[in-house]
């Protein structure tokens, strides 16, 4: 067998794709002594077309020892990497190859970075591959994806618009597309992007979701539930679709969106982010934005039902700010809240007789009749539809009872999620919200109960009261 015709023809059956035909001369070549030059590198890209990023590694690593200034083998090396996820490992290859042959990885270390999150480091590589090289409709959503990132939303949709010039099928630069457009409006462009994107891919769950943000822009509510709902006939599971659903279904269904999200996660979500900021809450929120709820709510308690005393239920206590703001009323007061952490923190300040660490939902639920007074300050911003929770509110007050809360005020009824995560509710919403548990509304005022950005965020206190 003359070896180097053999390495040849075994070179030339990968590229054609004949795997088969490349690993059987592989294997006799294999079995020289010594082994031909060139034998590593060959099998390494064979374990590489075939999926075994590791065994691929192995073979190349030796490859790249023997001719540490050759490009093709440190290249594949860095794919091999790539293909286990190894990305750190990849991008220190990609670099070296750059530095051996300029452009050479141009590309690759873009989308590297672009996979670790790292946006302002992929600009440069992928601007330079878009510069250097026949741009590919792959190379440009990456290039996209990195403008945005860096706020450079007209150049992004100029190359999702070349991406889709290049791929017209391509699903996912229209999908991309739609969140350049959000940005540029006018919305009616993104709808179209989005409904494109749909139209290409229909059981890709992402390309409803982006087609039902673009509708809830353009303010057009059903249809962007519409969007959401079709969204969830593809991911059943997925407690953020249901949660953009609650934020723009109009009553039942909102409600039902919202308790499957309670059902399906955000407890853990809510509860991981309060756990996490109660060392710094009361600083950040008394300190920096002026939080005045608890001074509010007791107030607005004081002026509708008097100084008690009430056996008092504290909903979403938190660090138990608002609880020693009401304890001077109560005969009893208790405190419930999803965080442990925070929970923690209100047990330390030796206000409440007890303190549950559960879903306010859940606790409500379970004591029927058996409170004067249920507060909930700063604490309804992570609900929807307030009906559920005002309804179990209602059964668990004593007649003659109260529930003061606290909302961050919507113009437009009956909701909306805001761009801080946060809902804000409308008065309609809550005197309707009342009427339908049998509660009358006592008191409504327009009140602010912390600032953001250092301007006073419009908001209500709201006492209603159980005949
Ligand atoms: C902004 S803090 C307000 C705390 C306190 N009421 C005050 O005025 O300082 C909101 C608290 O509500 C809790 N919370 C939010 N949703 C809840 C739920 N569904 N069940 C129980 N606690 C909840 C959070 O964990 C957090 O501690």
């Amino acid at each position: 067998m003359d070896l180097g015709r053999a390495m040849a023809q075994a070179f030339a059956h990968l590229e054609a794709g004949r795997l088969a035909d490349a690993a059987r001369l592989a294997r006799l070549l294999a079995a020289r002594r010594p082994p031909p030059p060139g034998l590593d590198y060959l099998l390494g890209l064979i374990a590489l077309s075939s999926g075994d990023g590791r065994k691929a590694a192995r073979h190349l690593v030796k490859a790249v020892a023997a001719t540490p200034l050759a490009v093709p083998p440190r290249l594949a090396l860095a794919r091999a990497q790539i293909a286990q996820d190894r990305l750190t490992a990849a991008i220190g290859g990609f670099r070296v190859v750059g530095l051996l042959e300029p452009g050479a990885a141009d590309a690759e270390l873009g989308e590297a970075f672009l996979r670790q999150g790292r946006f302002a480091e992929a600009l440069s590589p992928l601007r330079r591959a878009c510069l250097l090289g026949a741009a590919s409709a792959g190379l440009l959503n990456n290039r996209g994806a990195a403008e945005m990132a860096a706020g450079q939303t007209d150049a992004a949709a100029r190359c999702f618009r070349a991406a889709i010039a290049l791929r017209p099928d391509g699903a996912k630069a229209y999908g991309n597309l739609v969140g350049a457009q959000r940005k540029l409006g006018p919305p009616g462009h993104a709808i179209d992007s989005a409904s494109r994107a749909t139209r290409l891919e229909p059981a890709a769950a992402v390309h409803w979701l982006e087609l039902g943000q673009a509708r809830r822009d353009a303010k057009q509510g059903e249809r962007a539930a519409e969007a959401f709902r079709a969204a969830l006939v593809q991911t059943p599971d997925s407690w953020e679709h249901y949660w953009q659903l609650a934020a723009v279904g109009q009553g039942g269904e909102a409600a039902s969106a919202y308790r499957h999200v309670v059902a399906l996660a955000p407890t853990d979500h809510l509860r991981a982010l309060y756990d996490a900021y109660a060392d710094t809450f009361e600083a950040d929120l008394v300190g920096k934005l002026n939080y005045r709820g608890p001074e509010i709510v007791l107030a607005a308690v004081r002026g509708v039902m008097g100084d008690g005393p009430f056996t008092t239920l504290d909903l979403g206590c938190g660090t138990g700010l608002s609880g020693a703001a009401l304890r001077p009323l109560a005969s009893r007061l208790d405190g419930i809240d999803l965080s442990p952490g925070m929970a923690a923190r209100a047990g330390e300040r030796g206000v409440y007789d007890e303190l549950v660490v559960d879903d306010l939902n859940a606790v409500l639920a379970s004591r029927p009749g058996r409170y004067d007074l249920i507060a909930a300050v700063d604490v309804l911003i992570y609900q929807g539809d307030l009906s559920l929770v005002i309804g179990q509110a209602a059964r668990a007050l004593r007649p003659g009872g109260g529930f003061a809360l606290t909302v961050e005020e919507a113009d437009q009824a009956p909701f909306v999620l805001k761009a801080t995560g946060r809902y804000a509710h409308s008065a309609d919403h809550l005197r309707q919200a009342a009427a339908a548990a049998g509660l009358t509304v006592a008191r409504l005022d327009e009140v602010s109960t912390r600032t953001e950005g250092g301007v006073p965020v419009p908001g209500l206190v709201v006492v209603m009261r159980k005949k």
